[in-house]
């Protein structure tokens, strides 16, 4: 049994990862702020009652610091989420993102009593750090594009163009050798977060594990933030008898991974020594794209809800990404179990009786407002 500290362990990720710790006899202790965007403010019912509940936040160094106290494992799950808020509320992502991790080292590497007892610390990072995910030319072979330029969004132009010979670009699975690429404040914030952690676990021989998630869906996810997380933002919609509004036309591609299959890998991160100082992508290793989602959130809740393919686009947002996850099935055996239709299925079940406040135009205006969406 061993003491293990789970920052953000309120939230979607981290609630499921208390439960499984707490069911294999780990002593579990919550740290999380409760953020109102996603809490209101509340405990959330579903908070596991045998956890140590500590309200607090990662940008406090005496909670952080109380909370360390006698930790063997810390899961570091706390973090802002959201690609086109982050754009307009920088220092509140950069806080909480990249010096709530910064405090969380510094507590570490300093305080002798708790870096003697830490035996791993496992990190959420996220593929956003790629920017575009991995492409390829029918000529020119793999290939690693820049950013999509404005002036090609405007004018309705979605796809990729080979930087080389100009040809339209398929994309193929995005390995963790991909350049990083990263085209949000989101993104930069947490590929600081993982550089930060590697370098320091390296340097001060602390075993740190860094997971790249993919788009992660399921129950608990927040109905009422409309700002991440497009599964369950379009069943708010649907089950508000609303279209859900797709961005660009809907063809973009993600790799939607159920996070049953997450706490799966955060328990291999834990248990393998293989995992120490390695940095992986977890996902489905499937692509799926956003209209496709619209169409079978509308299907499965048995509403005749057509999704509307807006032609607008949102700033930092990437066109194609989907993971390959060769590395985490061979070095830790990693294999996703959940099949994303029979997810859906759980995520819809689950939010049956759950208010689902849809702000999508809420947020569309402040997006358009701050030239987010344009
Ligand atoms: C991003 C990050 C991901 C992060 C997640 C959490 C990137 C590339 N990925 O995922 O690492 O974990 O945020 O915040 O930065 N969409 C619509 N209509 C909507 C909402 C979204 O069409 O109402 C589209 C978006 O334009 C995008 C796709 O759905 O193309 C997915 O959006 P979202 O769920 O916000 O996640 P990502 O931006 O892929």
């Amino acid at each position: 049994m061993a003491n293990i500290l789970v920052t953000g362990g309120a939230g979607f990720i981290g609630s499921f990862i208390v439960d499984e710790l707490i069911s294999r006899g780990h002593k579990v202790r919550i740290l999380d702020s409760l953020v109102e965007q996603v809490h209101k403010g509340k405990v959330p019912v579903y908070l596991n009652k045998e956890a140590e509940f500590i309200r607090g936040d990662v940008c406090d160094k005496e909670a952080l610091a109380a909370a360390l106290k006698d930790i063997d494992f810390v899961f570091h799950k706390a973090a802002e989420v959201g690609v086109g808020q982050s754009m307009y509320e920088v220092s509140r992502y950069v806080n909480a993102n990249a010096m709530g991790t910064a405090n969380l080292l510094d507590i570490i590497i300093n305080n002798g009593e708790i870096k003697k007892r830490i035996k791993k610390i496992i990190v959420a990072s996220s593929m956003s750090p790629y920017g575009e995910g991995m492409y390829s030319c029918e000529k020119c072979g793999i290939v690693n594009p820049s950013p999509r330029s404005e002036e090609r969004i405007k004018m309705g132009i979605w796809e990729l163009n080979c930087p080389k010979c100009n040809s339209i670009l398929n994309p193929v699975p995005t390995p963790e050798t991909k350049t990083q690429d990263a085209s949000s404040v989101y993104a930069l914030t947490k590929k600081f977060q993982e550089d930060l952690v590697m370098n320091a676990g390296k340097a001060y021989n602390i075993p740190v594990v860094a997971f790249r998630y993919f788009n992660v869906y399921g129950p608990r996810q927040s109905l009422s933030n409309p700002y991440t997380g497009v599964a369950a933002i379009f069943m708010s919609r649907v089950k508000n008898n609303h279209p859900p509004m797709i961005f660009e036309d809907g063809n973009q591609l993600r790799d939607f991974v159920s996070v049953h299959d997450i706490v799966q890998a955060n328990m291999l991160a834990m248990e393998k020594d293989e995992a120490n100082y390695q940095v992986y992508n977890v996902a489905s290793g499937k692509a799926i794209s956003v209209r496709a989602i619209a169409e079978m959130v509308a299907r499965l809740c048995g509403k005749d809800i057509k999704p509307m393919i807006t032609g607008q686009s949102r700033k930092g947002d990437i066109r194609h990404c989907f993971a390959d996850i060769t590395k985490i099935q061979k070095s830790l055996g990693f294999e996703p179990k959940v099949d994303f239709e029979e997810g859906m299925k759980e995520l819809i079940k689950w939010a049956e009786d759950k208010e689902a406040k849809d702000l999508v135009d809420y947020m569309s205006k402040e997006l358009k407002d701050k030239g987010i969406i344009s």
